[in-house]
């Protein structure tokens, strides 16, 4: 069985294939393209979706030329229906329910964390694993549960998500994009000073860390800032995920999203996971950017464990939380 999935919750646009045989996920194909704001701008939803429409065919023409196939030979669709920015979503909603209506196929409505956290584990190989899912929007710790609802979240931020906090201080800072991976440069030149470190139980916050770091700025060395800015950021979720770990007893952790392609992170959670013999995965880089092959790898598991769903009812959906996923 062949699925395209379609993601755009927000910067990138990305249309992955995968394959169901013999019980088993692969990945055909997978090609994307992330609209980049002008220096000093967040996203802007009408310019980001726009983009993602101006994109759209010539990634459908990749990822099909590389997974060698054509449109007709697709059995499932799918797009990501939420978390993320309206304008944006509704690009990959409108795309997969024009496909499927067009070839009289099935859709499914994807949520983008779930997917994240779901081709991790399908290509890691993991059974049971505590869930370390960093991002610019999310920051999360997340196990999978027997009952209702299928995933707990134990912790997470309680303003904003750690890439979105990386941005705003790159951005006020006039950094280059992307930005998250300039922080990272500098800050391995830099000297560690302290900041305001805020865990409450399981849950991590950013907001007073980013007011302090840019005000740091006025006194401290710009590489020194982030320094600071990671290793305290880090510390925040690396404490919290050992009491995750600790507490519901997991062998193993799974770190995913953007943030997870950073080396310092897992660095130090690997550090952690030693000391209580648990197994780190974290998968390669294309696969937790955003990306349209998390889309379809998980739109073929949920379609093994018997989840149909009818076209005209699937609506985008922004603030969908992964714990509100059936
Ligand atoms: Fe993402």
């Amino acid at each position: 069985m062949l699925c395209l999935g379609i993601e755009s919750t927000a910067h990138t646009i990305g249309i992955g294939i995968c394959q169901l045989k013999k019980g088993k996920i692969a990945v055909l194909s997978n090609a994307a393209h992330a609209y980049r704001p002008p220096k000093g701008q967040g996203i802007i939803p009408r310019l980001a979706a726009q983009h993602h429409v101006d994109h759209f065919g010539q990634l459908l023409r990749d990822a099909l030329l590389k997974a060698n196939l054509s449109l007709e030979q697709i059995d499932l669709f799918a797009f990501s229906r939420g978390p993320g920015i309206g304008q944006c979503l509704r690009v990959s909603c409108a795309a997969a329910k024009f496909l499927a209506s067009y070839f009289g196929k099935p859709i499914l409505g994807i949520n983008h964390c779930h997917a994240h956290l779901e081709i991790s584990k399908g290509l890691l190989g993991m059974k049971d694993p505590l869930f370390v899912y960093v991002s610019g929007a999310n920051t999360q710790l997340i196990i999978e549960n027997k009952g209702k609802p299928r995933f707990l979240v134990l912790g997470e931020t309680l303003d904003m998500g750690l890439g979105n906090m990386f941005d705003s201080f790159a951005r006020e800072a006039g950094l280059k994009v992307p930005h998250g991976s300039e922080v990272a440069r500098l800050a391995q030149k830099g000297k560690f000073f302290l900041l305001p470190y805020t865990v409450k139980g399981m849950n991590f916050a950013f907001a007073g860390l980013l007011t302090s770091a840019l005000k740091a700025r006025q006194s401290h060395r710009l590489e020194d800032v982030c320094r600071a800015l990671l290793e305290t950021s880090f510390a925040e979720i690396c404490e919290a995920a050992e009491r995750a770990l600790c507490l519901y007893s997991k062998k193993e952790v799974v770190v995913c999203g953007g943030v997870a392609q950073n080396e310092r992170f897992c660095q130090m959670l690997s550090s952690m996971c030693k000391l209580h013999n648990a197994r780190l995965g974290v998968v390669e880089p294309q696969y937790n950017a955003d990306n349209g092959a998390m889309i379809a790898y998980t739109a073929l598991s949920e379609w093994q464990k018997g989840k149909r769903e009818k076209l005209s009812l699937l609506m985008p959906d922004g603030y969908w939380r992964i714990d509100q996923v059936n």
